[in-house]
């Protein structure tokens, strides 16, 4: 194929059809297209966007690149959720094990967080002895036994899109929304679903900083999962504020399993709720939202889901004494410091971005790829908006790995809270 004649119709605005789209894909994947043509075809495709149907075509082709799960039949759904991610959110870790006692298989394949936004696989790797890298024959075996499981994505899933995102990311053609949809989706498609959730976050941390945009790649990736034969819905929720009263990678587990015992800040019990309740709705498992909402509470209730994780950890490694006794800790960082209220008033915002870069250089996230990660950094018990605070009560704690940095941290984060005399709308 002449893949020059290619980047030149898409240049002009002209679409490919199924069969181009796919032997490009292949190609590139398979190293038979040299990075500056692919970088080429992605600035066209960022400046000409794709139609519904070449979307779906490059979403199937990167999915088809590598190995597709395929599991046992089963009367379970294999259901699954996608976060495009923010401060704090933690909904994935308490999500899987109720989604696995409300009768679900999750074969949960997660990422790793890079700049402010936190990722999953750097929450679990706090955990004593997990182990994220699974193969496929033991991510099948767990989903089958347990119910679900939470891991990365191995060497042989979605190929191209590995080598397409790290080109992407290269040539500044990140912000795309068919190349998103198709990143996201073919990920997720390759898990083989039959219904998923997505959480489109809009705000100042937000991959999206507004709501409009958001619903916009939410309605795209809502229209592509379902034109490709998984039952797809989507949620807007807000990134302007964390999400929960802790974010940093172990505080992030510890409130996890708070949630699951029932003691969760209600945030991040209502939209665990949420995703399993729009699940429920989308599997028909449950035939209203409300009923849905309620069998998911009652579910999360029961502490069955807390036993569950106890189960999903320990079929992934980790040793569960260690994980209890680092759980008893009031901190595992070196430093804690408190930044407290100058005065009375009600909390009427609370920034999540500057908290996140504030996570960041405490060494909680990344700058870099392969930047090493301090899991016991980070902020927690944060004053939410709407919430009254006395002079001198706490705002936020921080956790560093030193004094110095904690006090600087502290510093930093007075500016991310505003308080206001009267109750700010909610
Ligand atoms: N997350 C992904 O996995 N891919 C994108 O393109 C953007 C966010």
């Amino acid at each position: 194929m002449n893949f020059l004649s290619l980047i030149e119709a898409k240049r002009e605005g002209k679409p490919l059809t199924r069969e181009e789209i796919q032997a490009f894909v292949t190609a590139f994947t398979a190293g038979q297209v040299p990075d500056y043509q692919m970088a080429a075809l992605l600035m066209a495709i960022f400046f000409r966007g794709l139609t519904t149907a070449e979307t779906a075509a490059l979403t199937l082709a990167m999915r088809d690149s590598g190995e597709v799960l395929t599991f046992p039949a089963d009367p379970r759904p294999l259901v699954d959720k996608h976060s495009t991610g923010g401060i704090g959110d933690k909904v994935s870790l308490p999500l899987a094990p109720l989604l696995a006692c409300l009768g679900f298989r999750v074969p949960m394949i997660s990422g790793r967080g890079l700049g402010i936004t936190g990722g999953t696989l750097d929450k679990l790797d706090s955990i004593p002895g997990f182990q994220t890298a699974l193969p496929v024959p033991k991510i099948i075996a767990q989903v089958q036994n347990v119910g679900c499981v939470i891991c990365g994505q191995t060497a042989t899933m979605v190929p191209a899109d590995k080598k397409m995102y790290a080109l992407r990311d290269a040539s500044g053609t990140v912000p795309s929304i068919p190349l998103i949809v198709a990143s996201i989706l073919s990920k997720k498609l390759a898990e083989n679903l039959e219904a998923l959730i997505l959480d489109v976050k809009y705000g100042a941390a937000a991959f999206m900083p507004t709501k409009a945009e958001a619903q916009k790649l939410a309605a795209a990736m809502v229209a592509l999962g379902n034109e490709c034969g998984t039952n797809t819905r989507a949620i807007l929720t807000d990134m302007n504020t964390p999400l929960g009263r802790a974010a940093g990678n172990w505080l992030e587990v510890k409130e996890s399993v708070e949630c699951l015992e029932g003691q969760g800040p209600t945030d991040l019990q209502q939209l665990v709720i949420e995703c399993a309740a729009n699940l429920l709705v989308q599997t028909k498992k449950a035939t209203t939202p409300a009923l849905a909402r309620r069998l998911a509470a009652d579910c999360l209730a029961s502490g069955q889901p807390r036993q569950k994780w106890d189960e999903m950890i320990l079929a992934q490694g980790a040793d569960l004494a260690t994980f209890n006794q680092k759980l008893a800790l009031d901190s595992t960082a070196a430093a804690v410091a408190e930044l407290t209220a100058d005065r009375a008033g009600y909390v009427s915002q609370c920034d999540a971005r500057l908290m996140g870069e504030v996570i960041r250089d405490l060494g909680g996230g990344r700058l870099a790829q392969d930047a090493k990660i301090d899991y016991d950094v980070g902020v927690d018990r944060i004053a939410k908006p709407g919430e009254r605070v006395e002079k001198a009560a706490t705002l936020c704690r921080v956790h560093a790995a030193d004094a110095a940095q904690a006090d600087a941290a502290v510093e930093r984060l007075a500016a991310a809270f505003h308080l206001s005399t009267g109750r700010p709308a909610a």
